[in-house]
Order: structure tokens, then C-alpha cells, then sequence
């Protein structure tokens, strides 16, 4: 299969996403799935239309499930490749460790857990035209504070990677996504952890590498916490963030087959309901995401919380910024609010008010 781009394309998708625990317990976090698919679908559909059909995953975490749900590729018009470490390499290791399923001169690296709208083609033209050895996805943010930042030079070229300050020389974020020419991944020193963002980057400006900054200020979103899981996944839906892969039109909310939602009930704000789920009368689920059998109780109020596989929320329950593992069971009456997180199995009885994690 030939890449009409000409370079390959690498995710890493080894971390164990702790941030997103529970739900990362049973799935690695690009499995989780985001708008009805896996997060990682909208991603590869991404790639695909920038005309990338090579593609490598570097696997760590629950490697297996990856190769068993996407397999060869080939429904999505793809060649998928699978790397596993044994140990997790951190992602400057977990690079290194594809070189030998590497095809052409240049390499473009995605981290697994980001939404973007970057345009890959002319990432990959502005690598090639600087002649870079590495160019960075430098996204432009409204609270670069919150981050490392990346300033560059008036040709573009990256001069610093600044560790994160309250108050940035520039608005400039490292967005996770690179192109790498094949002889930087060569240097990168192979069977330890390195992590790409710590030791490569600053290494190769303090050798005098080229290290180029392609700088976008288009849709871009780390959905690796449980309140960006949502939102990204709420974005999906509503068609704010980019993707081909939606399994159905874009509007308030996507229900998947066997949802059931009573007539008096309202599901907005972007929510997803999985495969057979149920919310009774009278219910609000507005911008959550339901796993698979999750169920909502009549009267219950789930705002921007996330629902695990046959989770079950009681009659009148209030839920915002929540997380429920697979098949917990919050009762009837209760109130769980702002980042409160219960983990599979739990269950919590009728009437118990006020679990939140912040309060
Ligand atoms: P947290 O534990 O919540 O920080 O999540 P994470 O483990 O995914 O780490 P982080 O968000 O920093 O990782 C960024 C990207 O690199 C994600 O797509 C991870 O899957 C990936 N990643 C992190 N560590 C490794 C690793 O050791 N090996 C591989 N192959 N990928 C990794």
C-alpha cells in the first residue's frame, strides 16, 4: 500500500492513562470509547485522510486489545503494524523501539490521546521545505500557563522548551504530534525509557539539530482527564471536533443501537448513550458519555460525567463531573459532584448525599 504523503505514521498508545482511571482499568485510554467508537478510530481517520496508509502503533499497556479490534487495518483503508514493549519505553523509547518498521525518510508521531485539527499535509510540507530534522505541532492556547511552552525564531525554528511558568513568552504549547526525519529516530538510545519531551527535544537543540515549530491554532483538545474525555466526546458529537469516523449524523446526541431513552426524558449537550442503554422519564443526561447497558433512573440528573459499561445511576440521582466504573451502582437520592470517581463494582446505597472527591 503506498502513502500518498509519503511518510509513516506512528501512535503511541502504550501509557496506562491513570488520569482516567477507573475506566482505564479495563480499557487502555484510546480504546475508551469516544462519540461511539474507540478514541483512537477518530484519530487513524484522521490519518487516512491525509492520505498516511502506513501506520505503527506502539503497544505497552493491554497491548492485545488494539491488534484484536482494528486487526489489520484494511476495513479502514490502512496498514496497521503493532510493536509491544515488554516494559513500558515512555515515549521517546517507545519511538526508538519502531524504528525497524519503518518504511520511509520521515515519520510523522502522534500521541494517542489527542483531538486535533492540525493540517498533517502541510505539517509535512513544512517539515520538508525547512529541511527540519524534527518539526513540532506547536499549538496556540488561551491558558499556555497551564503548560510547557515552545517559542520559536522568526524562520520558525524552535529556540527553547520552557518548563511550565504563570506567565509564558509565548502562547506556543507542544500539541504531541511531530515529524521526525528517520535519523533522529536512530539516535534515540534504545532499550531504556526516554521520554521524548524531557530528554530528546532538549538534547537535539543543545546539539544544534534543526528542531522546526509548525504553529496551528485550529481545534486541539488532550483528552487524557475525565473532563476532557467528555468534552471531546461531546465535541465529536455535536461535530465541533474533527473526525470521519462517527457512527451516526451529528447533532445533540448519539445513541447507539438498543439505546432507549423514555419520551419524557431529555439527552442533550452532546451526550452519548451506548448499546443498550436505558434513561426512564423524566430523566436529563446532557454532554455524558454512556458505556455500553449503562443505565439512568427516572428523574436523574448526569451532566458531564461518564457512565462505565452497565453502570446503573438510581432514580433522582444527581451526577456532574462524575466517573462510575463498569457496573457501579450509585442509589436512588444521591448526589455526587465536581471530579467524584467510583470505581467498578461499587455500590453506593440509596440516599448517600454528597460523595464528592472535592468537597
Ligand atoms: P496518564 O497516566 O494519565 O498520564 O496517561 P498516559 O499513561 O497515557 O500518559 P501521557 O498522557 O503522558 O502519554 C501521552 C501519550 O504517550 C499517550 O498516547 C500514551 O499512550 C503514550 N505513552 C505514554 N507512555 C508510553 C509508553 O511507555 N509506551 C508507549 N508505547 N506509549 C506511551
Amino acid at each position: 500500500m503506498t502513502s500518498t504523503l509519503g511518510v509513516d505514521a506512528v501512535v503511541l498508545v502504550g501509557g496506562k492513562g491513570t488520569r482516567l482511571r477507573p475506566l482505564t482499568l479495563s480499557a487502555p485510554k484510546p480504546m475508551l470509547p469516544t462519540a461511539g467508537v474507540p478514541f483512537l478510530s477518530h484519530l487513524l481517520s484522521r490519518i487516512r485522510a491525509a492520505g498516511i496508509t502506513h501506520v505503527v502503533l506502539g503497544t505497552s499497556y493491554r497491548a492485545e486489545v488494539f491488534e484484536e479490534y482494528f486487526g489489520d487495518g484494511a476495513a479502514l483503508g490502512l496498514e496497521i503494524e503493532y510493536v509491544v514493549e515488554r516494559e513500558p519505553l515512555d515515549t521517546g523509547g517507545a519511538i526508538r523501539n519502531v524504528l525497524g518498521h519503518l518504511r520511509a525518510e520521515h515519520a510523522v508521531i502522534f500521541n494517542g490521546d489527542i483531538l486535533s485539527g492540525a493540517d498533517l499535509p502541510a505539517l509535512v510540507a513544512t517539515h520538508r521545505d525547512a529541511g527540519a530534522d524534527v518539526t513540532l505541532h506547536l499549538q496556540r492556547v488561551a491558558d499556555p500557563g497551564r503548560f510547557g511552552s515552545v517559542p520559536t525564531d522568526a524562520d520558525g525554528r524552535v529556540t527553547a522548551f520552557l518548563e511550565k511558568t504563570p506567565n509564558p513568552p509565548t502562547d506556543q504549547i507542544n500539541a504531541g504530534c511531530y515529524v521526525f526525519r528517520r535519523s533522529v529516530v536512530e539516535s534515540i538510545p534504545a532499550g531504556r525509557r526516554v521520554s521524548v519531551e524531557r530528554e530528546t527535544f532538549p538534547m537535539l537543540l543543545e546539539s544544534g539539530a534543526h528542531v522546526h515549530g509548525f504553529v496551528d491554532s485550529s481545534y486541539w483538545l488532550d483528552v487524557g482527564t475525565p473532563d476532557t474525555f467528555v468534552r471531546g466526546s461531546a465535541d465529536l458529537v455535536r461535530g465541533l471536533a474533527p473526525t470521519s469516523a462517527l457512527p451516526g449524523p451529528v447533532g445533540e446526541s448519539l445513541l447507539l443501537e438498543g439505546a432507549s431513552v423514555s419520551a419524557e426524558a431529555i439527552v442533550d449537550g452532546g451526550a452519548t448513550l451506548g448499546r443498550d442503554t436505558v434513561v426512564g422519564a423524566g430523566a436529563r443526561v446532557s454532554g455524558a458519555v454512556l458505556f455500553d447497558g449503562a443505565t439512568v433512573g427516572a428523574g436523574a440528573d448526569v451532566r458531564d460525567s461518564v457512565l462505565g459499561a452497565g453502570a446503573s445511576v438510581g432514580e433522582g440521582t444527581v451526577l456532574r463531573g462524575v466517573v462510575l466504573g463498569d457496573r457501579a451502582s450509585v442509589g436512588a437520592g444521591c448526589e455526587l459532584l465536581d471530579g467524584a470517581r467510583v470505581w467498578p463494582e461499587v455500590t453506593l446505597p440509596e440516599g448517600a448525599l454528597r460523595f464528592s472527591s472535592d468537597a
